[in-house]
């Protein structure tokens, strides 16, 4: 496996592989089972695998967890070695930001996207998303990028940005990979600490699932079902996990277009619903799509 650190590195590898295809699955390390059944994904396009571990300064806020994020180098390598991963490119914050982030070009993505939902308490979030995978774009040249659905409006965003800047990778989705309790694996999910908090972790899929099944219930032999059906069944929901997810704080809870992320009139397939809250301390997100 190769080991690339610097621009040069990027540009040798992408050199030597000639017109063979490259498949980057970008990450921020501490990997879990979901980075690894996306490095499969990867891996069954064709062509070499990149894997890119970088916890970058710029998607966080002042008063996130930039410095406590896990940071297990060794052990992601190995876990990367095993999986057959072709290259890591592990840079440093002082390769990709080297004059710092106060005077650097961004990207931004549209408002539309990006002033609802997570952005609302992350302003700067996808700003700092859209911004470093531009430049992991730039430095490995991948023909195919593959991104988790967890993180759907991650995933949007940056398809948004492909398309607007016609950028030639072509971006593949990975469903979302679950525990065996229903919970989006995520790495901060290794913050949960208290019996409490992992009790009220389970609550973001449990009430996606509730709400995904009255309005299946819903639907039968309806063919328009209206957007109202849902905000009955959130309140049905909410109202029936009162007091058993005493710790679990809402913070949405909303059912978009998955295209274009706007509100909806009508549920059907191309309808996603999204949550996050907290579980304690710990904020979490999850969706789901209607079918
Ligand atoms: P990170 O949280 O490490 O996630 C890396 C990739 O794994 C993302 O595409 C994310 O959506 C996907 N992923 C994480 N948990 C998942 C799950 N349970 N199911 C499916 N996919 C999952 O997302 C980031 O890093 C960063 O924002 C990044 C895109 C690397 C830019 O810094």
């Amino acid at each position: 496996m190769n080991t690339l650190e610097t621009v040069n590195d990027c540009r040798h590898f992408r050199k030597e592989m000639g017109s063979e295809a490259l498949v980057l699955v970008p990450t921020m390390g501490a990997l879990h089972k979901a980075h690894l059944s996306l490095i499969e994904l990867a891996k069954k396009q064709g062509g070499k695998v990149v894997v890119s571990i970088f916890v970058n300064p710029l998607q966080f806020g002042p008063s996130e967890d930039y410095y406590r994020y896990p940071r297990p180098l060794e052990a992601d390598l190995e876990k990367c070695r095993k999986a057959g991963v072709d290259a890591v490119f592990v840079p440093s914050a002082e390769l990709i930001y080297p004059e710092g982030q106060d005077a650097l070009t961004l990207v931004i993505p549209p408002a539309q996207l990006t002033e609802k939902l997570c952005g609302i308490t992350r302003p700067h979030f996808f700003t700092g998303v859209a911004t470093v995978v531009l430049k992991l774009f730039n430095l490995i040249q991948p023909d195919i990028a593959v991104f988790g659905e967890k993180d759907a409006q991650q995933l949007a965003v940056i398809q948004k940005m492909v398309q607007d800047l016609n950028l030639p990778t072509k971006i593949v989705a990975h469903s979302t990979v679950r525990e065996e309790s229903g919970l989006a694996i995520s790495s901060r999910n290794n913050y949960l600490k208290t019996d409490q908090e992992k009790e009220a972790a389970l609550t973001p899929s449990k009430i996606l699932k509730r709400i995904h099944e009255k309005i299946a219930n819903a639907s039968k032999g309806q063919k328009n079902l209206k957007e109202p059906v849902f905000r009955d069944a959130v309140s049905e929901v909410l109202s029936e996990l009162n007091g058993t997810s005493a710790s679990f704080m809402l913070e949405y809870l909303e059912a978009v277009s998955k295209e274009t992320f706007e509100p909806v009139n009508f549920l059907d397939k191309n309808t996603r619903v999204l949550i996050a809250g907290k579980a304690g301390s710990v904020r979490l997100i999850d969706n789901m799509c209607l079918n």
